[in-house]
């Protein structure tokens, strides 16, 4: 039998998610939005590239949830995207009504899916879909980390000019300025990046990680990044899909690790069919709990502006 993913927002990182879900043969693919006719013409486009690829998935555009039913897992990126001159934050009071609608909406018609929210300022959308949708907080994540982390590893292998694939590096805590690319525990192959750059190079390179997202909003003027983030939201969807117990950097719901209590963060968390098997605690010098308590401070903030 195959799965059933509902992807709510038909606009750029909803499409780029779309796709990839049926290019990894996810499952079958319903693609939600307000707007009528973007969906169901995207899918439409999407459906007609079946030939060219060997995927098997449906894809449907739809305006109405009940076609959302009993979905295995909702990937949520409906909301404004920032444009030049805007912050994360300022997109908060329009998105947390849009994003508080589709969760009471999304787990109305399917009350045991896996959430997945996209939409900025993601750490604190997604502590809201949590809040409406009573999930439990296994079994919903904010996709941020895999992001911040894939940008982090492509500009460390651009400096050491190796594959992207052959770095690991973690970014944690919130998506925003304050974001915490981890140094110490970047490798290249296994080779730590502090024997490999220069101490300007590293902090160049986590500059550039931080403002990663700005960076491309500046180039394109009338929107933000889309083929990375809803490439992202589809690997944290396989590793459920699949059992995958894969290691990635999530906004999870934290209950004490690293000394965190009532927020969500990205953090590296197993992610399977149960949804966050675990959270991956290690100890953080103080240099990176201070970094990751300015995290905290800018998430609470978030979280007092939603009022809820
Ligand atoms: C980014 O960092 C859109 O927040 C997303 O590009």
């Amino acid at each position: 039998m195959k799965k059933k993913i509902t992807i709510i927002g038909a606009g750029n990182v909803g499409a780029t998610a779309a796709h990839w879900a049926l290019v990894r043969n996810l499952g079958n693919i319903v693609l939600l939005d307000v707007m009528e006719g973007i969906p169901q013409g995207k899918a439409l486009d999407l459906w007609q590239s079946g030939p060219l690829d060997s995927y098997s998935g449906t894809v449907t555009g739809s305006n109405d949830y009940a076609d959302s039913a009993d979905s295995d897992v909702v990937i949520i990126t409906a909301g404004l995207a920032r444009k030049p001159g805007m912050s994360r934050d300022d997109l908060l009071a329009k998105n947390v009504a849009i994003v508080k609608s589709c969760a009471e909406q999304a787990v109305k018609y399917s009350p045991n899916c896996f959430m997945i929210v996209v939409t900025n300022p993601i750490d604190a959308m997604v502590h809201t879909a949590f809040k409406v949708s009573g999930l439990d907080k296994s079994r919903i994540i904010g996709m941020a980390g895999v992001l911040d982390s894939a940008r982090y590893r492509t500009f460390l292998a651009d400096a050491v000019g190796v594959a992207p694939a052959d770095v690991n590096a973690l970014v944690m805590g919130i998506h925003g300025d304050k974001m915490l690319p981890m140094v110490r525990l970047a490798n290249v192959g296994g080779v730590p990046i502090t024997d490999l750059l220069s101490k300007e190079k590293i902090a160049e390179i986590v500059l550039r990680t931080q403002t990663g997202g700005i960076e491309i909003v500046n180039h394109l003027k009338t929107g933000s990044a889309f083929y990375t983030p809803g490439l992202a939201a589809v690997e944290m969807a396989e590793a459920v899909l699949n059992d995958g117990n894969r290691v990635m950097a999530c906004a999870a719901y934290l209950e004490g690790e690293f000394g965190i209590s009532g927020y969500f963060l990205g953090v590296p968390v197993v992610l399977g069919d149960s949804g966050v098997k675990r959270i991956i605690e290690f100890e953080l010098t103080e240099e990176e709990k201070a970094a990751l308590a300015g995290s905290v401070e800018a998430v609470a903030k978030q979280m007092e502006a939603t009022g809820l």
